[in-house]
């Protein structure tokens, strides 16, 4: 399994002070970032678009990793590109089986990583066919829309079927991912950390982000 990698979520950054908060999270070590847009209509909450990554590409050299909680994630899949998303999550639930492998192509042309997301009530195996097309799987482990909520253990098993299946994917994490859960989910095979609250909140985020990526797998899985 990869090494473990930590994305600070920007959802719990101060956005008063964006530029220091990405400052922040390179100086902690972080080496790419999490970026949640919302539209208000797939999830109840509204963040922001393109504008606002274009502001945080003009601020940080970090790969920025952004997660598509839309409904319409192909229609804004370039500008989110051109914006300086380096991956494009998309919700596996706004897009639907028919027109997956055609979601993943259209955004897979506009240069960024592809990644899928599903929410903690979908079942990943039914979409494990397109897995050998895309970057990056993402669980949700809480219901997206909202940071500082509590982590669904529900999806664990999900984790681990996925892990097993597919050895060498990348497997995210998203939603109340704190020093209690994460050695739960690296022992699952999750091997990438989103962290809102639990880094921004931390009294010493590099500590946090250092003691994180060296969580190893308990030896025997739960
Ligand atoms: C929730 C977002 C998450 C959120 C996680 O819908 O997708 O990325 O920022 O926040 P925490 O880590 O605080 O649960
Ligand atoms: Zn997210």
């Amino acid at each position: 399994m990869a090494a473990i990698t930590v994305l600070p979520s920007l959802l719990s950054a101060d956005f008063s002070r964006l530029a220091e908060e990405l400052e922040r999270c390179e100086a902690a070590g972080a080496r790419r970032l999490h970026v949640d847009v919302m539209d208000g209509h797939f999830v109840p909450n509204l963040t922001f678009g393109p504008f606002i990554i274009e502001a945080m590409r003009r601020s940080t050299k970090l790969p920025l990793d952004v997660h598509l909680m839309i409904s319409d994630p192909v229609r804004y899949a370039r500008d989110f590109r051109s914006a300086g998303a380096d991956a494009i999550t998309i919700h596996v639930e706004a897009v639907g089986p028919r027109d997956i492998a055609t979601a993943i192509d259209r955004v897979r042309v506009t240069g960024a990583q592809v990644g899928l997301a599903f929410n903690p009530d979908t079942d990943p195996e039914l979409w494990f066919p397109h897995f050998h097309t895309v970057d990056l799987v993402m669980f949700m482990t809480v219901y997206p829309g909202f940071g500082g909520q509590a982590f669904i253990p529900q999806v664990r098993p999900r984790i681990r079927a996925t892990r097993s299946a597919f050895p060498s994917l990348a497997i995210q994490v998203d939603g109340g991912i704190n020093r209690d859960t994460i050695p739960l989910v690296v022992t699952d095979g999750a091997d990438r950390l989103v962290t809102g609250n639990a880094f921004f909140k931390d009294a010493d985020p590099a500590g946090f982000l250092r003691w994180a990526e060296a969580c190893k797998p308990a030896r025997s899985r739960e």
